[in-house]
């Protein structure tokens, strides 16, 4: 059964350069936004994080990505508004592994946002929400090609090791119990927790 929407994870944020942005859990009516961010991306992003030619996300991808039960799944969308309209800018994922202790994330920026904090924004809040969870370790697959998110990885710390047999691939895993690294915590991303 999903679990009540958790308001506990809003954050109202300052990038570096002022601008002011809402992260939140995702929720079913972010259906549009979704579908837009999605369709901007560039090419390259698109294929960074999807790993294929995707166009645009379908019917169905739209309703798995935005009808979650933020218990096996969450996802934090970071927003601008502008003349009371909402855009998304960022997303950052997990979906919990069947094991029930570990997670598999991915994140994305909208082109026009990236290098302004908001991808580490993401993640960080991502890894507390895991964290909090009670998740022990969060994973992914990074194209190898995928310099700035692997920059991104080191930067998090984040261990990066070949995929055996796909040199394309790297795997990227964070023990989120690990000694010394309680939480990342926004303030070392660049943002100003303003409420
Ligand atoms: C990867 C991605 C999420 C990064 O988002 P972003 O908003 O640009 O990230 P940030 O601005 O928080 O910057 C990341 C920080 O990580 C570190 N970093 C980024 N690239 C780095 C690199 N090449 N080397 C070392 N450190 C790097 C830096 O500390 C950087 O801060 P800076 O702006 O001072 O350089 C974004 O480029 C993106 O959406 N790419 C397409 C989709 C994708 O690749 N997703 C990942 C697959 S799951």
């Amino acid at each position: 059964m999903a679990k009540p929407y958790p308001a506990e994870l809003v954050r109202r944020l300052t990038l570096r350069d002022g601008t002011r942005v809402v992260l939140r859990p995702i929720r079913p009516e972010d259906r549009q936004i979704e579908k837009e961010f999605v369709q901007k991306l560039s090419d390259e992003s698109k294929y960074f994080r999807f790993m294929s030619a995707l166009r645009e996300l379908n019917d169905a991808m739209l309703s798995r990505f935005t009808q979650i039960d933020y218990d096996r799944e969450m996802a934090l969308i970071a927003v601008v508004c502008e003349n009371a309209l909402e855009t998304e800018i960022g997303v950052a994922r997990y979906v919990v592994s069947d094991g029930g202790t570990s997670c598999e994330f991915a994140v994305a920026v909208a082109d026009a946002w990236q290098h302004r904090g908001v991808g580490s924004i993401l993640l960080c809040n991502l890894i507390d929400a895991a964290r909090a969870h009670g998740l022990q370790t969060m994973e992914g697959m990074v194209m190898a090609a995928n310099n700035k998110m692997l920059g991104l990885m080191s930067a998090l710390r984040f261990s990066i090791r070949s995929e055996p047999g796909n040199s394309s691939i790297k795997l990227v895993t964070k023990q989120l119990d690990a000694p010394g690294d309680a939480s990342v915590g926004v303030s070392d991303s660049s943002a100003a927790d303003v409420n």
